[in-house]
């Protein structure tokens, strides 16, 4: 019995490799690409699947001879429920690659599966920084919450912010966002006067507002994953902190393109730093928001973007293995790979396997009508802060 065997948590199977089923089977690349298509994260998943069958419909299904397949499936946000697909995805449907992973609890289930199948992750959305270093199969196009927490930490102490508070999520992420937002906000001559951590699920922001706000910063640094800045925004309107002193920054998430517009024109003037905005002005970018608005009739996030250049890394890894799919090499073909994204210049790092890239700096504008996180200022080709701290 040839084939690969999965002997991970509850489960252990060994499969046969149908490798008498000849030429047929081998020439379908599958993809199985975990998303959270259902509860709170589901906006993350639309975003992400999209951006995916946008790439595809785009550069069509035939890479280096072989026939890509998509595999979408739900994970619902569940741990659980992403380890079991994973397995069925790689025992039963034989996917070349996985990809996906919505939060960072569901990329840290899959990370001993991948490294056991010996299957590359392309982990399109988790961000906390020590994810790539779970699995050498792990390659990572998103970002991650050290890239985004330094650059607005740095921007907030150089311009003005000397007393601040941190609300975050309290998972993973959350914690990256504190601990690299506090220590550059400190080097950079600021103080903290409080650290709050709001729940994942189901936040109600409110009594952290009145904590926030009882404290008196100038500025309110926040972190709450892809999905929730509506709300946030409505409890933070609701408190009237919009009219106060406090000056509201934070990383990507909470001036997300995807609920920018609902937010009301009390967000303008908010500053951010993130991996991409809506209104990145290149030709790629017009290209990309022009053809996204066009097939699913509303605008492209920073996280779809992991699915969109995602499935670049994929095509251009078989590309490079000229069709091979054996999973150390291509992982080893993702590696350095560079090359002009929607958001700018990417690359993947050779050491870490992390994504490298600009940040850039955004403030919340009206443009024709409707809100914008314009970029002013980049910091260039970024490596993940969470891996060079160490070096
Ligand atoms: C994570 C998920 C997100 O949707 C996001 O915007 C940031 C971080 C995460 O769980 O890693």
């Amino acid at each position: 019995m040839l084939g690969r065997k999965i002997n991970t948590g509850l489960v252990a199977v060994a499969v046969a490799s149908f490798s008498a089923f000849g030429a047929f089977a081998e020439d379908t690349v599958k993809v199985g690409l975990i998303m959270t298509m259902t509860g709170q994260q589901q906006r993350v998943g639309v975003q992400v699947v999209n951006a995916a069958r946008l790439y595809i419909k785009q550069h069509g299904t035939t890479v280096a001879g072989k026939k890509i397949e998509l595999i979408v499936r739900d994970d619902a946000g569940v741990p659980d429920n992403t380890k079991r697909i994973a397995q069925e995805l790689i025992v039963n449907d034989k996917v070349v690659f996985l990809a996906g992973m919505g939060l960072t609890p569901l990329a840290m289930a899959v990370a001993p599966l991948v490294t056991e199948a010996k299957i590359p992750l392309v982990n399109m959305v988790a961000a906390t920084s020590v994810i790539t270093e779970r699995s050498p199969y792990i390659v990572r196009v998103s970002f991650t919450l050290p890239q985004h927490s330094v650059a607005i930490a740095e921007w907030a102490a150089k311009n003005g912010s000397k007393r601040a508070v941190t609300l975050v999520s309290d998972y993973a992420p959350g914690v990256d966002a504190e601990t690299f937002f506090k220590s550059r906000f400190k080097e950079g001559g600021g103080e903290i006067v409080d650290s709050l951590k709001v729940p994942l699920a189901n936040p109600d922001f409110a009594p952290y507002l009145q904590r926030a706000k009882d404290a008196a910063p100038d500025t309110l640094f926040v972190f709450i994953p892809a999905g929730k800045a509506g709300t946030f925004a409505k409890q933070f309107i609701e408190r009237g902190l919009d009219k106060s002193a406090i000056k509201l920054i934070g990383v990507a998430d909470l001036t997300d393109d995807d609920d920018l517009n609902g937010m009301g024109d009390s967000m303008i003037g908010t500053v951010t730093s993130g991996n991409y905005s809506a209104s990145h002005p290149s030709a790629l970018n017009k290209a990309y928001v022009e053809a996204f608005k066009k097939e699913y009739g509303h605008r492209p996030n920073f996280i779809s973007l992991g699915g969109y250049d995602g499935m670049h890394l994929i095509y251009e890894a078989l590309k490079k293995t000229k069709g091979s799919t054996d999973g150390a090499t291509l992982v080893n073909a993702m590696k350095g790979m560079a090359w002009e994204s929607p958001r700018g210049p990417i690359s993947i790092d050779p050491e870490t396997r992390d994504v490298v890239q600009n940040i850039y700096i955004r403030r919340v504008e009206k443009v024709n009508g409707e809100l914008y996180n314009t970029e002013f200022m980049t910091i260039e080709a970024m490596k993940d802060p969470g891996k060079t701290a160490k070096k």
